[in-house]
């Protein structure tokens, strides 16, 4: 198959909505990452994308609708307080666990009886659905296991020859997926932090409860959130701050090849050492990361080194990207 690459014009949009209907696959923005399209009632359309990313069948998908309303369509009840969220999030990066409507698939849900929604922010990704007439099953962009795109030129790296059309928005706003919050729970519980933080959400539910990552029962219940996932190629050691310089010295010393993700001008120099400078400010750090170790990936690093950023706020989930990048903790 060719990939085709367009700029997301009005033309691409329906061009590429066509596609959609005929159950093919199209990457599109949002304003997290890129996602990766198919109509979401479509059983054979949904099973593409597992194929096209090489994504395990239990790990369900998000589907994304242009309108609030269309939530009632793809879940069978919705609480109170699943509306008052929409309300105030969407369109935007939540996505919320319901239970699931008949008429969603089960390919696409991953086998669970949840469906896990959202409306997205991009004018791109709702023009797409709207003209599709159909809610889009979308994962992120990449190939299983890979850093999620935050650009065109990602999204093909990991899937050209795979997926019928690309539609180019350029680069995304917020850099980190959304936050999925199940709602089938009392109180709601987190699944994955993302755009929407913790304090956002307390604000809203008041009580809210979050994954930990030691809870392996709970992880279940959003298989995505399992294993190592977020992974460059490179090996990923997490430090304390203030710490990477010096680690990343006694590596150099040794012979490999080093990316340090810094959020500061370094003080080393070497022709083996590739260094990100990352923004100060949390809103950018990840609008930048999954960018930055896409770059030092393909400088072939042999590992790379990186500060943890202050948890609260998106630093949450900056650094449950970063946790499950790593394999090994110092
Ligand atoms: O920002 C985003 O969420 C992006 C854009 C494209 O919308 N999408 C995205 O999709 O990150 P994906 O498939 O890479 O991650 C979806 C996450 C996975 O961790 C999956 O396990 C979880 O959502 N999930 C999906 N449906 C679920 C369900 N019914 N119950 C629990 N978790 C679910
Ligand atoms: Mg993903």
């Amino acid at each position: 198959m060719r990939t085709e690459v367009l700029l997301a014009d009005e033309v691409a949009v329906t061009k590429a909505a066509q596609v959609i209907r005929a159950g093919g696959l199209v990457a599109f923005p949002t304003e997290t990452v890129y996602g990766l399209g198919a109509d979401g009632l479509n059983e054979r359309a949904a099973r593409r994308i597992f194929a096209a990313k090489e994504r395990p069948s239990d790990d369900p998908l998000i589907v994304h609708i242009a309108h609030l309303q269309e939530l009632s369509q793809l879940a069978r009840s919705v609480p109170e307080l699943a509306w008052d969220l929409a309300k105030r999030f969407w369109p935007g990066p939540l996505t919320l666990v319901l239970e699931r409507a008949a008429r969603v698939p089960k390919v696409t849900t991953g086998g669970l009886e949840t469906v896990a929604v959202r409306a997205p922010a991009h004018t791109v990704a709702q023009k797409l659905i709207h003209a599709s007439g159909c809610p889009i099953a979308a994962p992120s962009a990449n190939r299983f296991g890979r850093p999620s795109p935050t650009r065109a030129e990602h999204v093909l790296e990991d899937l050209d020859g795979r997926v019928e059309i690309v539609l180019d928005g350029g680069p995304t706003l917020v850099g980190l997926e959304s936050t999925v919050l199940d709602m089938t729970q009392n109180p709601p519980m987190v699944l994955r932090p993302g755009g929407i933080t913790l304090e956002e959400l307390q604000a809203v539910l008041g009580d809210v409860r979050t994954l930990e990552p030691t809870d392996r029962k709970a992880a279940q219940r959003s298989p995505g959130t399992r294993s190592r996932h977020y992974a460059p190629r490179a090996k990923l050691l997490l430090t304390e701050p203030g710490e990477a310089e010096a680690l990343a010295q006694s590596f150099l010393d040794q012979g490999e090849r080093v990316g340090l993700l810094l959020q500061r001008r370094p003080s080393l120099a070497d022709s083996r050492l590739h260094v990100q400078q990352m923004p100060t400010d949390l809103k950018s750090y990840a609008q930048r990361l999954f960018a930055a170790l896409r770059e030092l990936d393909a400088q072939r690093v042999d590992l790379i080194i990186v500060e943890s950023v202050e948890e609260r706020e998106l630093g949450r989930a900056i650094m449950d990207r970063l946790r499950r990048a790593g394999s090994l903790l110092l």
